[in-house]
């Protein structure tokens, strides 16, 4: 395939490693655009050993000229923002002239977070487990049609004072005996909107630009399929459309400019929060792999649950999204372990299914089916080419591409740029063309 726009998005339950493979993708792209979610994620890119955590800005941020875009589809808490901002400044990357921040894109407010924590104590046994940061509250009020968008802070101030002091008052409503006052919240905005004002653009027509210029984009997406509000694990999903079709709602790119479709994911399965992870392990055996994995979740520090490869997840991401290629990342995390589990299947209590179901109680108690492979105890960590893996690496990596009816083009085998296999002929080759 030539060269193309491209998306990468998550093709489990998040925190597969995608900020990795954007980083490693970037130099051959002119933007770098995120479409929906917020600071709940934390995609995290090693270079030359610093340790750079992403929550808003997109990955491709590190490689200097590129510009990078926050869509329409994203909701932008500003103090993330701003914070996300000093942090990079103070790590040497300047954003300024290459930051671009949709007109378009809804604005968490403090109280969103603080509906966000009471919501999930009104709901007690049934939480989902969020991210406490405010992005389902802020996406309510998109819905809702009551949203504060990035433009409305820059625009006539008057209407903005009515717009916050109406937001408020239905928040008062809501949380019993709260009489949080607008006045203070509306200076706060507007200097919210000052200090983004540089940033702020049509970004739907930047991307329309960069590709009228035979330049190419790369569409990143955050969380993951299974996180995503319609096609994923409802109600313990977040609140946007993490899989392919989020690109075009989020941006502003009509589906024809979207070239190809790589997802990524884990060599095994992880997940934060609540919800249903039909090959989660316990004891010795998850503790391992939440060890050597390091899965302690980027944003909140939460350990995060872990479990055997689940083929079922990984063909129905391929089918939602369309996806040409997998990035298989965390190889090396299985180095040293004597045998290796992959779900092809659940088993029910009304039989046998082979396609991830939407009705969640099916999984309630459902064994999943595995097969077993030979591990490898020769280290993958670090290695380049396919061929230098232990033998038993491949034929595990050859049996999920089968399971999941993927190839994968890329595979990562440790957190640094260069830990990586980019695989010969595959679809990616073509792109970086
Ligand atoms: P929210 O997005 O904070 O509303 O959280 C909803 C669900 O999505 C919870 O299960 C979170 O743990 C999960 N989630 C949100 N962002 C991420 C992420 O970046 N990685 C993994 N899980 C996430």
């Amino acid at each position: 395939m030539a060269k193309t726009n491209i998306a990468v998005l998550g093709a489990q339950w998040g925190d597969e490693g995608k900020g990795k493979i954007v980083d490693m993708l970037t130099p051959h792209f002119a933007t770098v655009a995120r479409y929906q979610g917020g600071h709940n994620a934390g995609h995290t890119v090693y270079v030359q050993g610093t340790k750079f955590v992403l929550h808003l800005i997109p990955s491709g941020i590190l490689h200097p000229g590129v510009s990078c875009v926050i869509g329409n589809g994203v909701v932008i808490d500003p103090q993330a923002l701003f914070k996300e901002v000093d942090e990079l400044a103070r790590m040497g990357v300047d954003v300024d002239g290459r930051l671009l921040v949709s007109e378009k894109a809804h604005v968490i407010l403090p109280y969103h977070r603080e509906l966000d924590v009471l919501s999930e104590a009104r709901r007690g046994e049934r939480r989902i487990g969020t991210t406490s940061r405010g992005i389902g509250p802020a996406y309510e009020d998109k819905i809702g049609r009551r949203g504060i968008r990035i433009c409305d802070l820059l625009g006539d101030r008057d209407a903005l004072a009515e717009e916050v002091r109406e937001n408020v008052s239905a928040r008062n409503r809501m949380i019993l005996d709260s009489t949080l006052d607008w006045k203070p919240l509306f200076d706060q905005v507007v200097a919210f909107g000052e200090r983004m004002r540089p940033w702020v653009a049509d970004v739907s027509l930047h991307i329309a630009q960069t590709m009228k210029n035979g330049k190419h984009v790369l569409f990143e997406g955050a969380q993951a399929t299974l996180l995503d509000i319609d096609h994923g694990t409802y109600p313990f999903v977040t609140s946007s459309n993490a899989s392919v079709g989020g690109v075009c709602t989020g941006l502003g790119v009509p589906p024809k400019a979207i070239g190809g479709v790589l997802g990524v994911a884990k060599a095994y399965t992880t997940r934060v929060g609540e919800g249903p992870l039909p090959t989660e392990l316990s004891g010795e055996l998850a503790d391992r792999l939440r060890e050597s994995g390091q899965e302690y979740g980027a944003s909140t520090g939460r350990p995060r649950r872990c479990g055997w490869y689940d083929a079922v997840v990984v063909r129905y991401s391929a089918r939602i999204n369309g996806l040409d290629g997998i990035a298989l990342t965390k190889l090396d995390v299985l180095d040293g372990l004597p045998e290796i589990k992959l779900c092809t299947g659940y088993k029910t209590a009304t039989g046998t299914i082979t396609e991830f179901p939407a009705d969640l109680r099916l999984l309630v108690g459902a064994e999943p089916i595995y097969e077993t492979l030979p591990g490898w105890s020769a280290p993958t960590k670090g290695v380049t080419d396919f061929d230098q893996l232990p033998v038993e690496a491949q034929q595990y990596i050859r049996r999920l591409e089968d399971a999941s009816g993927v190839a994968c083009a890329i595979i990562s085998t440790g957190s640094d740029r260069m830990e990586t296999i980019v695989r010969k002929d595959s679809i990616v080759s073509g792109w970086l063309d």
